[in-house]
């Protein structure tokens, strides 16, 4: 195969998010790739990952349309055979937000991402900001390790509410889906806050905190304003460098994340 590679690694239950990658992804390269795994190492016990979405007939719908010419959907087994005992850790910025939360996840994330890259060999692979500490992860394995291959990272799909996609959005029940805009509504009012001048993170946070217990279905995990890069909640923001606002937020049962970047 001649040219260059884009890989979007998925875990499948396909979205407008996921479709915004891979159009890139065949934007800017001469072949695009899918994986859709259903990693289950990256989820902690007592997660999601019997229940998680699993729509592999309309995945492939939508890739065909997409003109895909290449999907991978491994097995478990053939990802981690009976024996498998390899993982790669990265260290400082997978510690806080999800990191402290889902201990090992990133360990999970970063080592089927290193598989994959190893068996694919891509010239580039496309991650979405939706997911922004993966991304931060992700970058900081491959510059650790020297992967040979560029990373892209593309703007977060939203509903017209603002609420971003994702594939567990799927778990909302009407009343919960109609909640969950709280995350957004939240990031927004801190964002419009920062903009007119509060450069605080404990303020920031604070703004963020009332908008998310204004809502009776929603209880935060975390809230942060931290550095874009160390991923350290930041005391003040110094403009020159941004922040990066983010929650995990639990709707009843279902655990959504979201962000936004003030951009330097
Ligand atoms: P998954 O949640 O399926 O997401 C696959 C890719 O789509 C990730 O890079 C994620 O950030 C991106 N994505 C999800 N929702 C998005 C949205 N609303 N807008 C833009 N991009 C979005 O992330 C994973 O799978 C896994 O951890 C994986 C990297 C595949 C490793 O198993």
């Amino acid at each position: 195969m001649g040219g260059t590679f884009g890989l979007v690694p998925t875990m499948g239950a396909l979205h407008d998010g996921h479709a915004s990658l891979i159009r890139r992804a065949s934007g800017e390269c001469d072949h695009a790739g899918v994986s859709i795994f259903v990693n289950p190492m990256q989820f902690g016990s007592g997660e999601d990952l019997e229940k998680y979405p699993r729509t592999i007939e309309d995945d492939l719908a939508l890739l065909e349309r997409l003109g895909v010419a290449l999907v991978f959907t491994p097995g478990t087994d053939r990802m981690y055979p009976s024996g498998y005992q390899t993982w790669i850790t990265v260290e400082n910025v997978t510690a806080p937000l999800e990191g402290e939360w889902r201990p090992g996840h990133f360990r999970g994330v970063v080592t089927v991402v290193a598989k994959l890259f190893n068996a694919f060999q891509p010239d580039r692979a496309y991650f979405g900001q939706k997911d922004a500490q993966q991304a931060v992860v992700i970058r900081r394995m491959v510059k650790d390790l020297n992967f040979p291959v560029e990373i892209v990272v593309c703007p977060t799909v939203r509903e017209s509410d603002g609420l971003a996609l994702s594939s567990r959005n799927a778990y909302l029940d009407p009343e919960e889906r109609k909640a969950a805009t709280v995350l957004y509504r939240a990031l927004v009012s801190a964002k419009n806050s920062y903009e007119k001048g509060e450069k605080d993170g404990a303020a920031l946070r604070s703004v963020m905190q009332s908008v998310i217990e204004s809502e009776p279905l929603a209880v935060a995990e975390y809230i942060s304003a931290a550095d874009p890069e160390t991923l350290l909640e930041l005391q003040q923001i110094v403009p020159e460098n941004g922040a990066l606002l983010s929650m995990a937020v639990r709707i009843g049962k279902t655990r959504l994340i979201d962000n936004l970047l003030l951009s330097p």
